[in-house]
């Protein structure tokens, strides 16, 4: 009998994503549940994006506008990008497989980080395809940029960087990008993703759009998921030069990015105070989660994101599932004994760290 699926299906497992708070709920009995686990805005939108979204909830008998018109007239200018320039997507999650469908071909390779420690999605999206990820080792929790560049050859296609790093919240600095890109020949793209910008706080952070305005084939992707609270609209977009955002266009489904997304996006960009407050409550955090764990004795990676990847020394998967059971959500990355934890408002970060104190005694 002939095989129903695609051969490439076999190299794909669905995506975990972080569980749920209804269903920590119902599956533990617990009332109060926080979830640490999926770099979400402990803050919540902003209170203009959820106006926006209930006016535009009117209007959700029509389709919605295919060139998300507002949002990419309003994103242009504060990028000071062209319009042309930009593409939106159902989460930045939906660009990523517009990149894999519009740039791969079977067999061509894809240069990324080791899965363990980069975003998983980056493999799948290359499996998708039939091409080949090329898994690079990390050093010390970051990328290895001049092992990466020297695994470029004629079948390199692509190189997927996440800056900040999901999950070790470590950045690739300007240096290493500058020295990374002289290495890069014009037919290989770079994909920088940066669903986490507008956290960083360092000054040594490359700026993608003066590489994508000098003409470099490099792709920057964001989102609304992060610090402007939208995970649950879903977008993000690219941006890059007007020849790959043309053959992105082609394999965009028309209506991809809905109404209540594309007006809960236009508002919250508008509300500064609301990413300011949400970046001041993350640097807090995270330096709280910082000088708690070295109390504790515990080694964590610097992170420029909202979220900490931390060594517990025991078995991670064991720590977060007690955690769970104390009903706080967090996830079991990276290596055996480490666990990544999304900086939360003030009271969750102490309820985490004094649940995770009484866990570890
Ligand atoms: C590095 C990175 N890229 C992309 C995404 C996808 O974000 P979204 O699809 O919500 O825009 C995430 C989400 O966790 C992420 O960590």
């Amino acid at each position: 009998m002939k095989k129903l699926y695609r051969d490439a299906v076999d190299k794909l497992t669905p995506y975990v994503p972080g569980k749920p708070i209804q269903e920590v709920q119902r599956e533990l009995g617990l009332a109060d549940v926080v979830k640490m686990a999926s770099n979400e805005n402990p803050l919540g939108p902003s209170q203009r994006a959820v106006n926006a979204v209930k006016k535009a909830v009117e209007e959700i008998h029509y389709y919605p506008e295919g060139s998300c018109f507002e949002l990419r007239k309003i994103l242009a200018k504060k990028l000071g990008v062209e319009e042309g320039q930009l593409i939106f997507g159902n989460g930045s999650d939906e660009l990523l497989l517009m990149i894999s469908q519009a740039f791969f071909n079977p067999g061509d390779e894809i240069i990324q980080g080791d899965p363990a420690l980069t975003f998983v999605e980056y493999r799948a999206v290359s499996n998708i395809s039939g091409a080949e990820p090329v898994f690079v080792p990390m050093k010390n929790y970051g990328y290895d940029l001049s092992a990466m560049a020297e695994k470029i050859n004629d079948k390199t296609k692509l190189i997927f960087i996440a800056n900040p790093n999901n999950p070790t919240g470590s950045i690739v600095t300007k240096q290493e990008f500058a020295a990374f890109m002289e290495k890069v020949p014009e037919d290989v793209i770079v994909v920088l993703d940066e669903a986490y910008y507008e956290y960083v706080e360092t000054a040594d952070y490359p700026d993608s759009i003066d590489y994508i305005k000098n003409g470099a084939n490099v792709i920057a992707l964001r989102t609304f998921s992060k610090i402007f609270g939208l995970a649950g609209l879903r977008v993000g977009y690219g941006i890059a030069k007007k020849e790959l955002i043309d053959i992105l266009e082609r394999v965009r489904q028309p209506f991809n990015v809905n109404t209540l997304a594309q007006a809960g996006a236009a508002a919250a960009l508008s509300d500064i105070r609301h990413v300011e407050a949400s970046r001041r409550m993350n640097k807090e955090g995270r330096e709280f989660f910082y000088g708690s764990f070295e109390v504790m004795g515990l080694e964590f990676v610097q992170s420029e994101a909202n979220f900490v990847l931390v060594d517990v020394k025991k078995n991670g998967k064991d720590i977060a599932k007690r955690l769970m059971q104390e009903g706080i959500i967090v996830r079991a990355i990276g290596t055996e004994t480490t666990i990544r934890v999304t900086v939360g408002t003030k009271e969750q970060n102490e309820r985490f760290i004094n649940t995770l104190k009484n866990i570890l005694k």
